[in-house]
């Protein structure tokens, strides 16, 4: 089996952008993997944070298939074991408690634990994750804090959330340390409960053709 280490790049692959969604009715699960989709977003975070999450990352799975579905929002170990059940190709999370790594060590699902200070960022390090979600990361930061983080922290790999928008981005990939960039700004819950499915893949779509070669 892959370390956690390696794991998660490998789960990312080619995701440059990851939207976070909160699904809150069974029946927009599929309709909006599909618009992010369509819009060229295929790796979709679902938020465990409704009654129905579990149950939709299955959905999206089963007539979605060009979808990949991250758990989303893993909080305690208790959450993971749901991810693994519903079949999620990876979880993150946007902390990092001792319980929360120990379990994720042990687990077959690649993980990413969220930081938010460099000794949070050691603290995952010395568990062997070098990819972590950056969280809340405009709150802390944003691109200047993952500049600063570069040379104390040369492997580390990050996943900034948080506050994020699609004005940032080029500041974003101008660093070497971040791998992806997540946020609800892709597919907010207001188009998701308006079901503007069209509104979804056309934000999308154009926020990918805003990505750096
Ligand atoms: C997360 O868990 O990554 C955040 O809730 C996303 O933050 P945002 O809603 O500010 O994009």
């Amino acid at each position: 089996m892959t370390s956690q280490s390696e794991m998660p790049l490998v789960a990312l692959g080619s995701t440059r952008l990851l939207p976070l969604v909160t699904i809150e009715r069974i029946a927009d699960a599929v309709p909006l993997a599909r618009a992010l989709v369509d819009g060229g977003l295929a790796t979709i975070e679902v938020a465990l944070r409704t009654p129905v999450a579990a149950a939709a990352i299955k959905e999206i799975l089963r007539h979605v298939p060009d979808a990949k579905v991250v758990a989303g929002n893993i909080l305690t170990p208790h959450d993971l074991a749901i991810a693994i059940h519903a079949g999620a190709h990876f979880a993150v999370s946007p902390i990092a408690t001792p319980a929360l790594l120990d379990a994720a060590v042990r687990c077959p699902l690649p993980f990413i634990p969220g930081i938010a200070t460099p000794s949070e960022l050691m603290g995952v390090i010395t568990k062997g994750f070098h990819v972590v979600k950056f969280f809340p990361s405009m709150a802390f930061g944003g691109p200047e804090a993952l500049r600063a983080m570069q040379a104390p922290f040369p492997h580390a790999r990050f996943l900034p959330t948080g506050g994020t928008s699609e004005s940032e981005l080029d500041a974003w990939f101008a660093l070497t340390n971040v791998v992806a960039v997540g946020g609800s700004w892709l597919a907010p819950s207001e188009d998701v409960r308006a079901g503007a499915w069209d509104k979804i893949r056309s934000r999308a779509a154009a926020a990918v053709a805003r990505l750096p070669g």
